[in-house]
């Protein structure tokens, strides 16, 4: 357990939502827990950490980040241990690593391991009631920073705040999700930030998904920004696929977000010892696997999507359709495991639950 030496003040909400929260029908991000962390950075220095009701922010219009976008975000999910009281999150230390390097990136300040880890602990366990015991069903803890100075100019702001707030959440993918190769847009180039989790990467992405969406697809599947000829990832998640009988996942760079519960997967594939290779996949790969029936599995792997089969990949107007979920020995086996290890009901040999 971290040290919570931390000096936080508390105030509790008068009367708590959780009464009208009906776990077995929780819709995704739509449903907040009562309380959240705040913290302010002055300039200088991180302070002022308090845990307050849930509540909107009052904000200038001329705040920074409504105009220039300094925003940065992550996504980790605590579940209800099934072996005692605990809640166990999972890896939220990648969590914080991952903060840090996309702060630096969005030249923001730099958020201490120690107040992201305190932060979220005292949060969780105030709220620890909010913590579905439901297959399926987790909560979502969402921690993010954005600038604060009250400026119309452009330059990074001094002033920023860091607040952590949570939702119980069901799945976010109810069933295998269509996807359409992206051959005209880019959401990431080379010397971008696409590896860093901040907002804009998400906004840039949005109308070329709803143009897909409006075409039946759930997703993208964004490609290279120079010759959309390499596949990169789905926006809300990684992608890997199993070729005939090995995992395949596209090396991480800096125009694709180094994913937790990819890296998760690969961990647990490679100790298994199923051969696994991180490497470029072209789109021509993936359209001759699912014509030749050497594409087996195709799956997104993310907080939100943990595992999310991919049912049809579109691509310039004719659709390809892959093996039944059902049939797919690889990605649910690895699934299985993955959320036994969240739960607390497969030993957790490799460390990553942390325990409130
Ligand atoms: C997550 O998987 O936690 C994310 O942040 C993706 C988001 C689009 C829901």
């Amino acid at each position: 357990m971290i040290d919570t030496g931390l000096d936080i003040t508390t105030e509790k909400v008068a009367q708590s939502g959780l009464p009208k929260v009906d776990f077995n029908n929780i819709p995704f991000g739509k449903i907040y827990s009562d309380h959240m962390f705040v913290a302010d950075y002055d300039g200088k220095q991180w302070g002022d950490f308090r845990i307050v009701p849930f509540n909107k922010l009052n904000l200038s219009p001329a705040t920074s980040v409504l105009h220039y976008g300094q925003s940065i975000f992550e996504g980790l999910k605590g579940f209800k241990s099934q072996s005692d009281d605990s809640v166990l999150v999972f890896r939220p230390q990648a969590n914080a690593k991952r903060m840090r390097e996309s702060a630096l990136r969005m030249c923001m300040p730099d958020l201490p391991e120690e107040l992201f880890m305190t932060g979220l602990h005292r949060l969780i366990d105030l709220d620890r009631n909010w913590v579905p015991d439901v297959d399926d069903a987790s909560l979502y803890i969402r921690p993010f920073m954005f600038a604060t100075d009250e400026y119309i100019g452009l330059k990074p702001s001094e002033k920023y705040q860091f607040i952590i707030f949570t939702c119980p959440v069901g799945k976010y993918y109810a069933a295998p999700v269509k996807v359409k190769v992206e051959t005209n847009y880019t959401r990431a180039s080379k010397g971008g930030t696409g590896y860093a989790k901040t907002a804009g990467n998400y906004a840039a992405a949005m109308y070329p998904a709803k143009l897909a969406q409006q075409q039946g697809f759930d997703q993208l599947l964004w490609t290279d920004g120079v010759q959309h000829k390499y596949i990169e990832e789905s926006g809300t998640m990684n992608v890997l696929f199993v070729f005939n009988d090995k995992l395949v996942s596209i090396p991480t760079s800096d125009t694709i977000l180094p994913g937790i519960t990819r890296e998760s997967v690969l961990k647990i594939a490679r100790d298994w010892g199923l051969t696994v290779e991180e490497r470029p996949v072209e789109v021509a790969e993936i359209i001759s696997g699912a014509k030749d029936g050497s594409l087996k599995e195709m799956f997104g792997a993310g907080t939100a999507a943990v595992i999310t089969h991919i049912s049809h990949i579109g691509l310039e107007g004719e659709t390809y359709e892959l093996p039944a979920a059902e049939t797919r020995e690889v990605s649910n086996k690895i699934l299985k495991e993955l959320k036994g290890i969240q739960r607390g009901e497969i030993a957790d040999t490799r460390g990553w639950n942390y325990k409130i």
